[in-house]
């Protein structure tokens, strides 16, 4: 039997924070190894990476997501009872209920609502007036999210609720004041979804079948019952929150375009194909997910090491999109990369990977792809701006990372 390599001797959770997006990869590249036995929140842990790592990952045989967890991120990010800590049967018939609103109808249609979304903002932008395109960018798919969902969005309420969506996914990485922020800000989004599920099943709302908000409501369990009322406003909030999160690729995408202009000359008037690719480029290169958990199924051996039941694996995410086996030169913006990408399961992972029905792969991929198209179509094709001197640099430690200044842009013309 294989030793696994250890990194320290203490635990390292005060690392993660410190290290973020970091944590992992550093560790990889130091002990020169693709998995190392760590301790964190006072446990032991096996962290894999790269292709081969994710492809175990996702052995279903070999792991389950109940109990991998930490409880502040149920409480914060992904809500208690949500799909993300489900196995076996009843996940795949949730995970049906998620892939059932990802037909190509439904794709053009959040794209249009997009597009619509960010004419209405734009028009609203006084000639001298200077934004902050993240901001904008949130309430933009809060807006088109809600709308594509069959949540009635009153217009009073939009930017506290896109912030209270962000808020949730701001505090994932966090200790303090921004992880309390999101829990309170999933308290009250929870409370407003519960009272639209409710009111969808007593008929004092009207929401068309083909909608998410409609699904949800009446989606039965694996034993016919309807979803209690939390557990659907959870799911219909996995729908939402994670779509308004997009605002932060957004904010990167505008930073690719302005870093090269090369790049935006290309996207500009590019075809859906290179759009597609610039995209892509995005998910792979910027920071969001540093890594995911999952528990031991059944004790099990893997290139000769031992993995015991119960134990939690990590799977590094945000290394394995930068693996320079997988991609040549990996810190540096390049579309072209993805022209002959064979669309592998276990290497362009920003969303997890394996397979979307059978497992936890992110069943929003495609929304995110269409969402991030649709807005650098419409910051190339549509807008002239200026883009002013400005902290443009992101945090590797910070999670999630965004850009600092969250890309501010002035002189901002509509193109006729
Ligand atoms: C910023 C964009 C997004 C990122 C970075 C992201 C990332 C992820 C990741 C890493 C996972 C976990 C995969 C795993 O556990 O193995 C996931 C799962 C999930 N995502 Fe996304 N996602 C995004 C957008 C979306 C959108 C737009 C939706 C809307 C439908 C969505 C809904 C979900 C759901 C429901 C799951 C749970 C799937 C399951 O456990 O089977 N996500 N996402």
């Amino acid at each position: 039997m294989n030793k696994i390599p250890r990194d320290g001797r203490f635990d390292q959770s005060i690392n993660v924070l410190r290290e973020g997006y970091r944590f992992l990869p550093a560790r990889f590249e130091r002990l020169h190894t693709d998995i190392f036995q760590t301790t964190l929140l006072a446990e032991k842990v096996i962290c894999v990476t790269g292709e081969e790592g994710a492809r175990l990952f996702y052995d279903k045989e070999k792991f389950q997501r109940k109990g991998a967890l930490p409880k502040r991120i149920e409480k914060s990010l992904f809500g208690e009872n949500a799909i993300q800590g489900m196995d076996g049967n009843p996940h795949q018939h949730r995970k049906l209920l998620f892939m059932s609103l990802m037909t190509t109808e439904h794709l053009e249609r959040l794209s249009q609502m997009t597009t619509e979304q960010w004419r209405k903002k734009a028009g609203e932008w006084a000639p001298d007036e200077e934004i902050v395109l993240f901001e904008e960018a949130k309430e933009v798919l809060c807006r088109a999210a809600c709308k594509w969902a069959g949540i009635p969005l009153e217009e009073n309420e939009v930017t506290e609720r896109a912030e209270q969506l962000w808020s949730m996914v701001d505090a994932f990485g966090a200790v303090g004041p921004r992880h309390w922020k999101g829990r309170k800000a999933r308290a009250e989004s929870e409370k407003w979804m519960e009272k639209k599920i409710l009111d969808v099943r007593e008929q004092r709302l009207q929401a068309s079948e083909d909608t998410a908000l409609y699904q949800m409501a009446f989606h039965k369990d694996t034993e016919g019952n309807y979803l209690d009322s939390q557990i659907a406003a959870v799911e219909l909030l996995n729908v939402i929150r994670p779509t308004v999160a997009v605002a932060a690729y957004v904010a990167f995408g505008a930073l690719a375009l302005h870093e090269d202009q090369e790049q935006e000359a290309k996207v500009r008037g590019a075809d859906s194909v290179y759009i597609e690719m610039f995209t892509q480029e995005i998910r792979r290169l910027f920071p969001f997910v540093p890594f995911l958990g999952a528990r031991v199924r059944r004790g099990f051996i893997w290139n000769g090491f031992h993995f015991k039941k119960g134990r939690l694996v990590l799977l590094d995410i945000h290394g394995t999109d930068h693996d320079s086996r997988l991609w040549e030169h990996p810190h540096e913006f390049k579309p072209e990369r993805f022209r002959d990408w064979k669309g592998g399961l276990f290497d362009l992972i920003p969303q997890g990977g394996g397979e979307h029905y059978t497992g936890h792969r992110c069943p929003g991929e495609w929304i995110t792809i269409e969402a991030i198209k649709s807005s650098m179509r419409f910051l190339t094709n549509e807008l002239e701006y200026d883009v002013p001197s400005q902290d443009l640099s992101y945090s590797v430690t910070r999670m999630p990372s965004l850009p600092k200044s969250g890309v501010v842009l002035t002189n901002i013309r509509i193109k006729p």
